[in-house]
């Protein structure tokens, strides 16, 4: 199997009530960890690329390695995802450099520039059979969307997904329901919160279109006492319960994207490889082990979060 596009994925995805993991990755462990576990599974899989990432990684490392999976891996369907991709620039880039997905981020500029921008990737992109995922509305931090109503719109506005969707032919959208991006989502003692309503409305608005789920990090705490206990300093990390995922996962939305997970659980056990073996100076040893822990990680938000095991 080649690389393919989210199209049939998410139409499966949404019609078997199950989410398809979408995996940032940087590095070689990062693709591998992430694979092994999807192919062992049978999952389907996506590896998206920030712009960060191929600032990183370069472009075409993150294409190779993307690609030695699919050699490695033929039997599951993978996507090669632009992530938050800030400009036409870049999507065009991607596209024309073989990824088969780009999400176009406009969700800082205003509605009509969101319109007239994302319109124009997903006219070149269709042309090349590739994906487009947009967003509307604004990720935040649990603290600007607790009870305050001048924060409202920070949360997407669902009368404005079906006049969004229809101007722009977009494949997939990204919503905020209170989810955010990094490992500090809700504050110590706080009740964490979605907002089932709006997810819920948007779909009744939007019947059998894929919703997308950014900032969807778990933060397992399993890995933040890793982290802290071997010399990090991450007090407080807290991420979406998993039962909230799932039950996303069971209604509209077919992509939940996860990347702070992936770095905890890199960071906790390379930092206790390192306290518990002083002596090791060969990265394949502590970076063997990140790849490991990356890989159990990836198999239980299969298992149990995503629901999309056998799927493939
Ligand atoms: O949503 C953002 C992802 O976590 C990517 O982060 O831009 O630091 O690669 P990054
Ligand atoms: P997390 O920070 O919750 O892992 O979110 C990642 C993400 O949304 C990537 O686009
Ligand atoms: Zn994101």
């Amino acid at each position: 199997m080649s690389l393919v596009n989210t199209k049939e994925m998410f139409k499966k995805a949404y019609a078997g009530g199950y989410a398809v993991g979408a995996f940032n990755v940087n590095n070689m462990e990062i693709v591998q960890g992430i694979t092994e576990a999807a192919a062992e599974l049978k999952a389907p899989v996506i590896l998206q690329a920030s712009a960060g990432a191929r600032k990183y990684a370069t472009h075409t490392y993150l294409v190779k390695l993307v690609e030695s999976a699919v050699i490695e891996h033929p039997d599951i369907p993978i996507v090669l995802h632009l992530d938050h991709g800030p400009s036409f620039e870049v999507c065009k880039d991607c596209i024309d450099g073989g990824f088969t997905s780009v999400m176009f981020d406009g969700s800082s500029k205003s509605y009509e520039e969101n319109v007239e921008e994302t319109r124009k990737v997903v006219e070149y992109a269709h042309k090349y059979n590739v994906t487009v995922e947009a967003e509307l509305g604004k990720l935040a931090g649990i603290e600007d969307a607790v009870n305050v109503d001048a924060d409202k719109a920070q949360f997407t506005d669902p009368g404005e997904v079906q006049d969004f969707v229809t101007r722009t032919g977009v494949d997939s959208l990204a919503i905020a329901i209170g989810t955010s991006h990094g490992a500090y989502k809700f504050k110590p003692g706080q009740n964490p919160q979605l907002r089932f309503d709006i997810l819920k409305e948007v779909s009744d608005r939007l019947p059998g279109f894929p919703i997308v789920l950014h900032g969807a990090s778990s933060v397992p705490q399993e890995f933040v006492r890793m982290v802290n206990e071997f010399g990090g300093k991450m007090p407080d990390a807290i991420g979406i319960p998993e039962e909230m995922l799932r039950e996303a996962a069971s209604m509209a939305v077919c992509k939940i994207n996860v990347d702070s997970d992936l770095r905890l659980a890199m960071t906790g056990s390379v930092r206790k490889h390192m306290a518990e073996h002083p002596d090791h100076f060969d990265p394949r040893q502590y970076l063997g082990d990140a790849r490991d822990a990356i890989k159990t990680l990836v198999e239980h938000k299969i298992n149990t979060v995503l629901g999309c095991a056998g799927k493939a």
